[in-house]
């Protein structure tokens, strides 16, 4: 069926930057892709005679891009969460053995297609929102058999939505409990056999590490990226999340696309990720729902002109979030982000997070016709509402995926 079609009267972000707008816009969609936007007043004749959506004067926005999940994993950490609520620390849960390795127990349990069940109605949250691509890590699986599943389901999600997925390897994510006490045995079957055996199997875009005291140390993580520099995969970091380990600049030392979390980030680890032109992801679901008080630093990100993007994290452990608009609200109310940037983090500097920039986060001729129709009457609106969801339509290759009220 041809879904070629005018989307007329519409107010259009087409950049994601609330600073570039255009009103009394439309978009021609012809095979998927924006065959042309721009003023209605100025629609080129040819396409005149196609059909018409009209959107009475809503906005229109690139589809967002959620940079930063674990979103593939089997069951979920809610006696975890009553038990820091009752005073115990994110770091004692995981050093008791709660926390990462819990999920490692249920995700190594579940069948492929339980996993891809659990994960689907996650995706489908984020889906409703206009997400059209998005990033998500293994890591709950660090045997290779288990971390092959998770990726696995990783494309099939891809497929079976037809969205962008790129996937992350993080099987050093935790220490799996066949190798307790033996990190450096761990990275090293990790380097030999499972990151190459799985980018092998062409099941992995990029690479991650978790640095930090309860994670892998630098020593650790260089093996980690160097493995992946030899292999021509690009690499991430969750790093400065707990504390300062100087994992950011290791990664800026690798050109990584992302270091991400950053709260106890300091300026030397700024100045490296702006010469390495590394994206700063800034996670405030995480921030929040382990009630972390150390806020990432903003003006120094802001004085180095780093990109920063603001993603999900969506995990059981510290981030069980399925809202990327709610994370727009968390980004502007918690780290203070005007609403500009934080736009901007959902749809260029995501997709320069995961080396998505000339394909994603921007509506341009040529590209996918992956948009959103807002009811809102600014886009101020996006970041405003807790746990409200206004997306009209959400196109993704130029056809209507969902419908929904009118809520404007
Ligand atoms: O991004 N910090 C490591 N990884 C996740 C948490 C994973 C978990 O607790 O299951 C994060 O916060
Ligand atoms: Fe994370």
């Amino acid at each position: 069926m041809n879904h070629d079609a005018i989307w007329q009267n519409l107010h259009l972000c087409p950049a994601g930057d609330i600073n570039e707008t255009l009103t009394e816009a439309a978009i021609v969609v012809r095979d998927g892709k924006v065959a042309w936007l721009g003023q209605q007043a100025a629609l080129p004749a040819e396409y005149r005679k196609l059909p018409r959506h009209d959107m009475a004067g809503r906005w229109v926005t690139p589809g967002f891009i959620d940079c930063h999940t674990h979103l593939v994993y089997a069951g979920q950490r809610a006696d975890e969460f009553a038990l820091r609520l009752a005073g115990a620390s994110y770091e004692e849960v995981a050093r008791a053995g709660g926390g990462i390795l819990s999920s490692v127990r249920a995700t190594r349990a579940a069948s492929e297609d339980e996993l891809f069940r659990q994960s689907a109605s996650r995706l489908e949250d984020l889906l409703a929102e206009g997400v059209s691509a998005v990033e998500i890590k293994s890591g709950y699986g660090l045997d290779l058999a288990s971390e092959a599943k998770m990726l696995r389901v990783v494309r099939r999600l891809g497929q079976h939505y037809g969205i962008t997925v790129r996937t992350t390897f993080l099987g050093a994510h935790a220490l799996p409990p066949e190798y307790a006490n033996k990190p450096d045995d761990y990275i090293g079957h990790l380097c030999q056999t499972m990151l190459p055996a799985l980018a092998g199997e062409g099941l992995v875009d990029a690479v991650d590490v978790f640095c930090e005291k309860i994670g892998f140390n630098l020593a650790q993580t260089e093996r980690v990226f160097a493995t992946a520099q030899g292999l021509g995969l690009p690499v991430k970091l969750h790093a400065e999340q707990l504390s300062n380990l100087g994992g950011t600049a290791l990664a800026a030392r690798y050109k990584a696309l992302s270091a991400d979390h950053l709260e106890f980030l300091d300026e030397a680890g700024v100045a490296a990720m702006a010469a390495s032109e590394t994206v700063a992801v800034l996670l405030p679901g995480a921030y929040y729902f382990i009630r972390e008080t150390q806020l990432p630093p903003l003006a120094l990100l802001r004085q180095y002109e780093v990109p920063i993007a603001i993603a999900t994290d969506s995990n059981p452990g510290t981030s069980p979030a399925t809202s990327l608009l709610l994370m727009l609200n968390m980004a502007c109310t918690l780290f203070r982000l005007t609403v500009r940037e934080a736009l901007l983090g959902v749809t260029q500097h995501a997709a320069k997070a995961l080396a998505l920039q000339d394909s994603h986060g921007l509506l341009a001729v040529g590209r996918s016709a992956d948009f959103t129709v807002w009811s809102v009457a600014s886009l101020s609106e996006l970041a405003y509402w807790l746990g409200r969801n206004p997306a009209y339509q959400v196109v993704r290759q130029g056809r209507i995926q969902t419908r929904q009220k009118d809520t404007a």
